[in-house]
């Protein structure tokens, strides 16, 4: 990832030449896990610093601890101070379709009829250089007010639709995992492209935009029903001959799907057997949803180390069902937002229905888990844990600070806290884009 380092370098280059310091401390509140809270006690995966501060330079991460330590170890650096605000990594939203911001919460439709009767008329549109990159600035910007440094995005089948994306990350300065969206049957017709263009399309994106600055190219076959075989074999194809970039798709999130995927693939053993005997099932694969399994989809998605992708507010706004809680434990799990078949662009308000739908599946989540899954979950699933959603030294200042008291509810409930969970939990539970003290990318305060 040096490029992400250039890029930051270009930011701060100037005052570096000018031998001024380059170090700001950013205080407050700092919250750093180092283990996964679902493999041992949650709180013990923690480090708490109620007094702390972050130490950013040149858009990376120096290192972290004790605000009198940091201050010691870096004379003369700049200080931000944010109070008791909660620094944390960033959120990493997992799976999201940034041209489907327009038509979020709309009303009504399961989702066959929602992606006929809303989505595919609105993706239409994408063509349009001027509209896609319109509703890729407006995206980032509703993501970044809320707490979200970087995201991976479906786009529609335009190539334009991914320079659109790809543009305006590089505007922020931000991570930006994204795809052309690959349909060659049941979709309208001008939202429909071929085997073969598909491919073509998708590797001259790749060529173009993988690894420029902090982007990154995936492979991106919207769902089996709309891509042929022979589709299927292209883009598999096409990964084979790319392996280091990810490959994201949808899998098992509606009943009425999967019996439409048997109907498509009479040879396939189950969904998942559409994409592996595609050449579409490996460790940097993200399956989103990923709710109807069978027990062979689950043991060889954890055989093959591939992603799952959590969507909560989407499996409960669309109907599909309710996310197997204990997978959490056993497979890569992310968490996103699904925008727009979610219903927020919001990860605190992710955090909240995960744990309302793993409550209904008879586990409580615990808070540091929520935000585990939010940052570093997330950043596991698209193998970047030591770029994005830590607060590890080396990783990119991607950063958020949370007002634990954002609204008088929320303030008076967090008066009663007696550590740092119970103070954070009713943000969780409650909290919107008015938690959002600051945001940071790269280093640089976003709002
Ligand atoms: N399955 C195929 N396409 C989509 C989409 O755009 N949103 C959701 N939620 N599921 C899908
Ligand atoms: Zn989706």
């Amino acid at each position: 990832m040096g490029a992400v380092a250039t890029d930051a370098l270009a930011i701060f280059g100037q005052s570096e030449r000018e031998g001024e310091t380059m170090t700001t401390l950013i205080l407050g509140q700092v919250l750093k896990f180092h283990g996964s809270p679902f493999e041992a006690p949650p709180e013990a995966t923690a480090r708490h610093d109620s007094r702390g501060a972050v130490a950013v330079d040149g858009g990376r991460i120096l290192g972290h601890g004790p605000v009198d330590a940091m201050r010691a170890a870096h004379p003369g650096a700049a200080e931000i101070d944010h109070g008791a605000g909660l620094i944390l990594p960033g959120f990493v939203d997992a799976h999201m379709h940034y041209p489907q911001t327009a038509i979020i919460a709309s009303w009504g439709k399961r989702l066959i009829d929602w992606l006929n009767g809303y989505t595919f008329p609105e993706e239409a549109r994408f063509g349009d250089p001027a509209y896609a990159a319109e509703i890729a600035g407006r995206t980032l910007d509703l993501m970044l007010a809320n707490g979200t440094t970087s995201l991976a995005s479906y786009c529609t089948i335009h190539p334009e639709s991914v320079d659109a994306i790809f543009e305006a990350g590089a505007a922020r300065g931000m991570a930006v995992w994204a795809g052309k969206t690959c349909m060659d049957r049941n979709a309208p017709d001008d939202l429909r492209d071929t085997a073969q263009s598909a491919h073509d399309d998708s590797a001259a994106l790749l060529a173009r935009w993988h690894g420029q600055g902090r982007a990154r190219y995936v492979i991106t076959p919207r769902f089996s029903p709309t891509s042929t075989p022979e589709q299927l074999e292209a883009l598999g194809a096409l990964w084979a001959a790319h392996p280091d970039c990810l490959m994201q798709t949808h899998l098992s999130e509606q009943t009425d799907e999967l019996v439409w995927v048997a109907e498509l693939y009479p040879e396939a053993r189950d969904y998942l057997d559409t994409y592996e005997a595609h050449g579409l099932l490996g460790a940097r694969g993200l399956y989103g949803h990923a709710i109807h399994l069978t027990e062979r989809e689950r043991a060889r998605l954890v055989e093959i180390g591939a992603a799952l992708v959590h969507c909560p507010t989407s499996n409960t706004f669309i109907g599909s069902g309710l996310f197997d809680p204990s997978l959490f434990g056993t497979h890569r799990v992310g968490l996103a937002t699904d925008t727009g078949g979610g219903s927020s662009f919001s990860m605190l308000r992710t955090m909240a229905a995960a744990y309302e739908i793993a409550q209904l599946g008879g586990t409580a989540l615990h808070p540091a888990q929520l935000l585990w899954l939010a940052t570093e979950g997330s950043a596991r699933a698209l193998h970047a844990e030591d770029e994005v959603g830590t607060l590890a030294a080396g990783a990119a200042a991607d950063l958020v600070v949370l007002d634990l008291a954002s609204t008088p509810a929320i303030a008076q409930r967090a008066a009663r806290a007696e550590d740092l969970w119970q103070a954070v939990f009713p943000t969780i539970m409650m909290g919107d884009d008015r938690a959002v003290a600051q945001v940071y990318v790269a280093g640089q305060a976003m709002k």
